[in-house]
């Protein structure tokens, strides 16, 4: 694929020539290129932004407005990835907005958006697809509900979760989603919906047999030594890393002699 521009239909049709999708998350310029030139075929302006860069709680506060700043900055990468970007909270409630937020975000520079929910959001998905925006699903456990759900709950553990996974599944396959995000779905689920469903998977938290695996990129560097995560094991300790520089950085400053 050296050379190749990704689309939404190349990563579907992954699936059935078996090739794994590796996808990452980032939120401006500079990440979005280095991942690029590392060859991630799907790179995610995700709302993970809202916590790991603009200091919010959750994914509740971030808003359209910053979805656009920070699509625009990752876009200016032009990656050869597919960049796609997540809608935020409350941006797709009805048809129109949905349809209007989408429309922002592809002029900011996104080629494809995400929106989390199943046969809730089916109407929408249906007329994102139909403007020929493409549309990447989200399911599992929905960030954006943290609040009602009263936190990061992992699902499919129970027949009726288990049941709805595989229909909403199913319902965004069908609505001509090109693939959909796993999200702390047991594995066994996970399991099952890959072997189920047409559009390839994509998985966070969800075992390994998923079509693809996709992470939170500051995550996988280890930028964010606060926050505990149990599914993801830093491939480097950035933030040690970066701390230790600064402090030797910052020491030859003082000492220096004129
Ligand atoms: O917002 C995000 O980064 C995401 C990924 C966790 C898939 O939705």
């Amino acid at each position: 694929m050296i050379g190749t521009k990704w689309t939404a239909d190349i990563i579907r049709t992954m699936k059935a020539r078996g090739a794994k999708i590796a996808a990452l998350t980032a939120y401006d310029f500079p990440m979005t290129r280095l991942l690029d030139e590392a060859g991630i075929p799907l790179i995610l302006v995700g709302d993970s932004l809202g916590m790991v860069v603009l200091g919010y709680p959750d994914t509740t506060h971030v808003t359209m407005t910053e979805m656009e700043h920070h699509v625009r900055a990752a876009a200016r990468a032009k990656p050869r990835a597919l960049l796609a970007a997540d809608m935020p909270y409350r941006s797709y409630d009805t048809v129109p907005d949905a349809l209007a937020n989408a429309k922002r975000l592809a002029a900011a520079g996104a080629e494809a958006v995400k929106a989390e929910g199943g046969l809730d959001i089916l109407e929408q998905v249906r007329a994102i697809v139909a403007s020929g925006i493409p549309f990447l699903g989200h399911l599992g456990m929905l960030p954006q509900h943290v609040l009602e759900e009263g936190g990061y709950h992992i699902k499919g553990k129970t027949e009726p979760e288990h049941q709805r996974l595989l229909a909403d599944a199913h319902a965004l396959a069908k609505a001509g989603a090109f693939a959909v995000v796993l999200e702390l779905v047991t594995p066994r689920v996970a399991r099952e919906l890959t072997q189920q469903v047409p559009i390839p998977t994509i998985g966070i938290g969800a075992g390994p047999d998923c079509d693809g695996q996709i992470l939170v990129t500051p995550d996988l560097l280890g930028m964010l030594p606060w926050y505990n995560l149990k599914h993801v094991k830093p491939r480097l300790n950035a933030a040690e890393q970066m701390r230790a520089v600064v402090k030797d950085w910052k020491q030859g400053v003082e000492t220096l002699k004129r």
